[in-house]
């Protein structure tokens, strides 16, 4: 078992707040990814579990066992909450090659020779650098320091490991690589992972729940899934996805059971059981309409209940086209998968199942009403 608890927890440094009355549930075995902006209080967040920064007030429990409890100024040394930490800035020994960086852990616990050598081999393997297992530190790039500081984080496969930022300074693809390894690596482990990063792809790739801070807040905490499809605000809908989601301003009117909702997209109406607790009461009110770029589907020919748009730019990619669309006074991004050719100017025929987007109450921020799953098992 290794459940992490963390309950108002407060950090400053000096005047400066950096952590505010986080509360925080990381149950056993799940890959939990703190994201967000840079300075929003992630590498703190780490710092403070693995017990390297006290906060000034909060309690934390490891498996039921009271690790801090800053009112009675009790911090549980770091040595023995048995986390291990991959650093953001990453310092191997100097004077070690590769395979003794990897294999000091376990030769400091006495493990046989020949264990060692077999389990540095499969971390180095892992991390794809076992050719490199007799160089030194100073030999190596930063991206393949990097794969030997994670090497030996896992070598002596621990129930919780806490990374921040470990890959990044990894090339695209290396790092596409080192994503699936890591991913593997927590299924076979079993391992709880803390994982920092503030790169949307990787958490929405990798985690099993993803927290999301904003300035020291931790403002939302559930699946990827859900993360990307009911993003509790404005700023955290403008934040995960690539290509961005698209806002559109509307009125809202509430009245009891019903939301009718007037944009450019049209009229929508919604039912209560896609309420969310932020709903305003009844009355008039500016809201926010968010639509995915994969959302939108679009037409040549002109449909029943298409909504016309004009093409400003199309942008093939590859296995994928962008399309920026006029709709009214309104800008929009679509995505298409495939290479599309449209013209510039050319007339076409929005579709969005309204199901799917999001209303968010512009005055709050707060997301007001949710869509619901389209996500196939
Ligand atoms: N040792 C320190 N002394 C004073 N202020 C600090 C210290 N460490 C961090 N801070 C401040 O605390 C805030 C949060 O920093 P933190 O390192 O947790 O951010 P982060 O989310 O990890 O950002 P990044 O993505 O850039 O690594 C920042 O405003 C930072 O300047
Ligand atoms: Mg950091």
């Amino acid at each position: 078992m290794s459940r992490i608890v963390l309950s108002e927890i407060n950090k400053y440094y000096g005047s400066n707040h950096v952590l505010k009355d986080l509360n925080l549930v990381v149950e056993d075995g799940d890959f939990m990814t703190l994201l967000g902006p840079s300075g929003c209080g992630k590498t703190t967040t780490l710092r403070v579990i693995a017990g390297l920064e006290k906060p000034q007030s909060g309690n934390i429990y490891m498996d039921e066992r009271e690790v801090v409890n800053a009112k009675e100024r009790f911090y549980e040394d770091p040595a023995k909450r048995g986390l291990n930490l991959v650093f953001q800035s990453y310092a191997l020994w100097p004077h070690m090659t590769v395979f003794d960086n990897v294999a000091f852990g376990l030769k400091v616990e006495k493990v046989p020779k020949a264990q060692i050598a077999q389990r540095v081999q499969n971390a180095l393997e892992r991390m794809r650098i076992s050719e490199l297992a007799q160089r030194y530190p100073s030999e190596l790039s930063g991206g393949q320091q990097q794969r030997v500081a994670i090497a030996r984080a896992i070598v002596s496969e621990p129930k919780v490991l806490l990374l921040d930022e470990p890959l990044s300074n990894l090339d695209a693809k290396l790092r596409v690589d080192m994503r699936s390894e890591l991913k593997r690596l927590h299924r076979e482990l079993g391992a709880t992972i803390i994982y920092v990063t503030h790169d949307q792809v990787e958490a929405l790739t990798m985690s099993t729940k993803i927290a999301i801070f904003f300035d020291g807040v931790l403002e939302q905490v559930n699946t990827p899934m859900e993360v990307y499809q009911n993003p509790a605000s404005l700023r955290i809908a403008d934040f995960i996805g690539n290509p961005r989601i698209n806002f559109i301003p509307g009125k809202a009117q509430r009245a009891g059971d019903l939301l009718t909702v007037e944009s450019v997209l049209g009229i929508h109406q919604f039912n209560a059981d896609t309420f969310t607790n932020e709903m305003p009461g009844d009355g008039l009110f500016d809201c926010v309409v968010g639509v995915r770029p994969e959302q939108i589907e679009i037409s040549r020919q002109e449909t029943a209940a298409g909504i016309p748009a004009n093409i400003y730019s199309a942008m093939p990619a590859g296995s994928e086209t962008l399309l920026q669309l006029w709709v009214g006074d309104v800008q929009l991004l679509a995505k298409q998968i495939g290479l599309k050719n449209y013209a510039a100017d050319q007339p076409v025929w929005m579709q969005i199942n309204p199901e799917s987007i999001n209303i968010f109450h512009k005055e709050t921020g707060r997301l007001i009403k949710r869509a619901t799953s389209e996500a196939e098992e």
